[in-house]
């Protein structure tokens, strides 16, 4: 009896050991940490009175130590290493070191529009995962009441990945624009006015990203954007681009592509019929394009998640890169140039290597070309002859 106590607790101690291990190590716990300092912000990043307010100075400052320390003590965390999460997580310590350091340098309202753009972060990496139903404990904390408009409400919850919600919430921000626009016209009379803004489209565009790049299924979100379509407060601009929408879904709809790409073989082929016009290109393309790149966008990352180790993946990171320079129109950082990057350094010497150094070379000249000439200052020049060395 003794005896079988004893073996008990061992096993019980190698459990908890495991256990311990294991809790230390997982993005989980880390994300419970990143979610506490965010949370406690959020009710002062949408005022600016607020986060200038010097009362609240302090308990700012709290949170943003808070977010910051749970990225920079993470670096053990497996998932994090990963070829797909890793430029995001590197990206989001400098990003949020930076942060702080504004904030504590007197600059509130720099620190509050980056603070703001953390959230494209937290994005990059939470449309790589499956759908989060979030309707239990520390995600459940905020309600609509804590957000001064759907569509701030809404954003959230696409962060925390409660699309379904989320979705709800984007509907809502629509209808109620389309009819703030109608009642504006009917005072006017005399013409009808186009709904002004941009909350028509970024809604949009993330209910299309729950749809096509997080959990493909084109023929659910078509009729969403076909009944938007026809609704006359359109202005003409975003209506063509809705066009081009639709008749992209309606072509993935029919097409043998279901969501995955399983092996080098089926990889070749989706780049070279989807991806190759891409290539090497500073042309800009409309947000017509917005599908095709979206649906790559998911089956590239998905790819990269399952097989991390694969001798596809540079090749996978460099497409990922004009994906993303496509697709992102923010200003503040650039994941396209980190995933060259981590093409270069990682896998300097397969073929992707140089031509990701090329790529990565002819955007910084093309960043710092003006009407007198190419002038790239010096640590960027450095940056290039150190990448430079792991070609060889
Ligand atoms: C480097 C990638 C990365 C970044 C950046 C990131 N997350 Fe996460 N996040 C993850 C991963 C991976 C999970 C899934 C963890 C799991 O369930 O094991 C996750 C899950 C979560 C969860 C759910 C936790 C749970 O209990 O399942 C919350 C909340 C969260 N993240 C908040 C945030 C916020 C807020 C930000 C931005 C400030 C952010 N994350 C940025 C990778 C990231």
């Amino acid at each position: 009896m003794k005896k079988l106590l004893t073996s008990f607790i061992i096993i019980g101690m190698i459990f908890s050991i495991g256990a311990g291990k294991k809790k230390q190590q997982s993005a989980k716990k880390t994300m419970n940490s990143v979610f506490k300092g965010f949370l406690g912000l959020v009710p002062y990043m949408n005022s600016q009175m607020k986060f200038k307010d010097p009362s609240n100075k302090e308990e700012i400052h709290t949170h943003l130590t808070t977010l910051k320390n749970a990225f920079d003590h993470a670096s053990h965390v497996k998932t994090f290493s990963l070829p797909g999460f890793n430029p995001t997580y590197e990206q989001a310590k400098t990003h949020l070191k930076e942060t702080l350091e504004a904030f504590e340098g007197g600059q509130p309202d720099f620190a509050r529009v980056r603070l703001r753009a953390t959230g494209q972060l937290c994005i990059s990496c939470h449309t790589q995962l499956k759908a989060n139903r979030g309707s239990f404990g520390p995600l459940n904390t905020l309600s609509r009441k804590d957000f001064s408009s759907d569509y701030d409400f809404a954003e959230f919850l696409f962060l925390i990945r409660n699309y379904r919600k989320a979705e709800r919430y984007f509907d809502k921000e629509i209808n109620e624009a389309f009819e703030k626009t109608r009642k504006m016209s009917k005072i006017n009379r005399t013409s009808v006015f186009a709904y002004r803004g941009n909350k028509i489209e970024n809604s949009l565009e993330k209910t299309l990203t729950i749809h096509t790049k997080v959990k493909y299924a084109p023929e659910k979100v078509l009729p969403i954007v076909e009944k938007y379509s026809r609704n006359k407060y359109l202005d003409s601009e975003l209506k063509g681009k809705m066009e081009g929408w639709i008749a992209a879904l309606k072509k993935w709809k029919k097409s043998s592509y279901k969501g995955k790409i399983k092996d080098s073989k089926e990889l070749r082929s989706f780049i070279d019929q989807n991806l190759a016009k891409y290539s090497d290109s500073f042309s800009s393309f409309d947000g017509r394009n917005d599908i095709d790149l979206l649906v790559a966008s998911g089956a590239l990352y998905h790819y990269l998640y399952k097989k991390p180790k694969s001798k596809d993946t540079p090749e996978v990171l460099y497409w990922l890169s004009i994906v993303d320079e496509h697709l992102n129109k923010s200003f503040l950082f650039s994941l396209s140039e980190l995933y060259l990057k981590r093409c270069i350094t990682d896998y300097g010497k397969t073929t992707w290597g140089p031509k990701c150094y090329r790529t990565y070379r002819d955007k910084i000249s093309h960043g710092y070309t003006g009407s007198a000439g190419v002038f790239i200052p010096e640590d960027e020049v450095n940056e290039l002859k150190r990448l430079k060395s792991f070609l060889k």
